[in-house]
C-alpha cells in the first residue's frame, strides 16, 4: 500500500495554519487536525463551570472528568464536549482571551497531547497547533514552523472577524501578542520552532503559495519515507 507521512505545522496565531493545513490535507489525501480546537474546548469547559483559569488543580479535576471528542471532517472539524457540539461556541471571543492561559496547566497538556497522539497513530495526518514538532509528534516527517509578522497576522485576523465584531485592529495586534507570549514562555511544552522544523515566514506570501511549499517539501520527505 501507499507510503504515508505525518506533517506537523506550528506556528504564532494567525499565521495561516489552519487554513494551509487543511489545504495541504486536502492535496495528500489525509485527515487534518486542528489541535488548538481542543485547549479552546476545555476552555469552555471552565468558563462555563465558573473555574479560574490560573486554577491548575481545578483545571486538572475538570480535564480528567471532560470527554473531549473530535471528529476530522472536510470543509469543517466538529469538536464534542461531552457530547456537545461546540465547534462554534469555541471560536467566541471569551474563550480566545483565556485559552492560553488554560492552555499552560500541565495536566491539560499531559491529556490532550496523549488524544493527539491516538488520533495521528495511524499516520497520514496533517496536526497543527503549537507544540506538535517539538513534543507531540517528534517524530514527524515533516515539520514546518510557520509565522508572518505581528502587524499581518492581526490584518489578516481583522479581515476575518474584526470588521463583523467590531474590534479595532490595534486591540487584536495586541491580544495576538499577548497570546504569542503566553504560548512561548509557559514552562511545559511551548511555542517554539523545533531545531528540525522548516521555517517559513508568510508575511509575503498568499495562502497558495504557502500551500505549494509546503506540498513540495511533503512529496520530498515521501519519496525518502520508508
Ligand atoms: O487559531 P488561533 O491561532 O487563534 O489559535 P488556536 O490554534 O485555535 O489555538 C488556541 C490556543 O490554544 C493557543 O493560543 C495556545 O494557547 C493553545 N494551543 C496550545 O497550547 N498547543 C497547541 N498544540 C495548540 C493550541
Ligand atoms: O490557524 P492560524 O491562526 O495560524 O491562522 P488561520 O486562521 O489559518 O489564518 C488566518 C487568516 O489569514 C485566514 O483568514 C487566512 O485566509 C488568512 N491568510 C493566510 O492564512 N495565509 C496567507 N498567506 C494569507 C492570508
Amino acid at each position: 500500500h501507499a507510503k504515508r507521512i505525518n506533517i506537523a505545522i506550528d506556528g504564532p496565531a494567525g499565521a495561516g495554519k489552519s487554513t494551509v493545513a487543511r489545504n495541504v490535507a486536502r492535496r495528500f489525501g489525509y485527515l487534518y487536525i486542528d489541535t488548538g480546537a481542543m485547549y479552546r474546548t476545555v476552555t469552555l469547559a471552565a468558563l462555563r463551570h465558573g473555574i479560574d483559569v490560573r486554577d491548575e488543580a481545578r483545571l486538572e479535576k475538570l480535564v480528567a472528568e471532560l470527554d473531549i471528542g473530535l471528529e476530522p471532517g472536510d470543509p469543517v472539524q466538529h469538536v464534542y464536549l461531552n457530547g456537545e457540539d461546540v465547534t462554534e461556541a469555541i471560536r467566541s471571543r471569551e474563550v480566545t482571551q483565556s485559552v492560553s492561559a488554560v492552555a499552560a496547566a500541565e495536566a491539560v497538556r499531559l491529556r490532550l497531547a496523549e488524544l493527539q497522539r491516538d488520533l495521528a497513530a495511524g499516520k497520514g495526518v496533517v496536526m497543527d497547533g503549537r507544540d506538535i514538532g517539538s513534543h507531540v509528534l517528534p517524530s514527524a516527517e515533516l515539520k514546518v514552523f510557520l509565522t508572518a509578522s505581528v502587524e499581518q497576522r492581526a490584518l489578516r485576523r481583522y479581515k476575518e472577524i474584526g470588521d463583523r465584531q467590531g474590534i479595532p485592529l490595534e486591540t487584536l495586534e495586541r491580544e495576538i501578542a499577548e497570546r504569542d507570549r503566553m504560548d512561548e514562555q509557559r514552562k511545559i511544552s511551548p511555542l517554539v520552532r523545533a531545531e528540525d522544523a522548516v521555517l517559513l515566514d508568510s508575511t509575503r506570501l498568499s495562502i497558495d503559495e504557502v500551500v505549494d511549499i509546503i506540498a513540495n517539501f511533503g512529496r520530498t520527505k515521501l519519496g525518502e519515507a520508508k
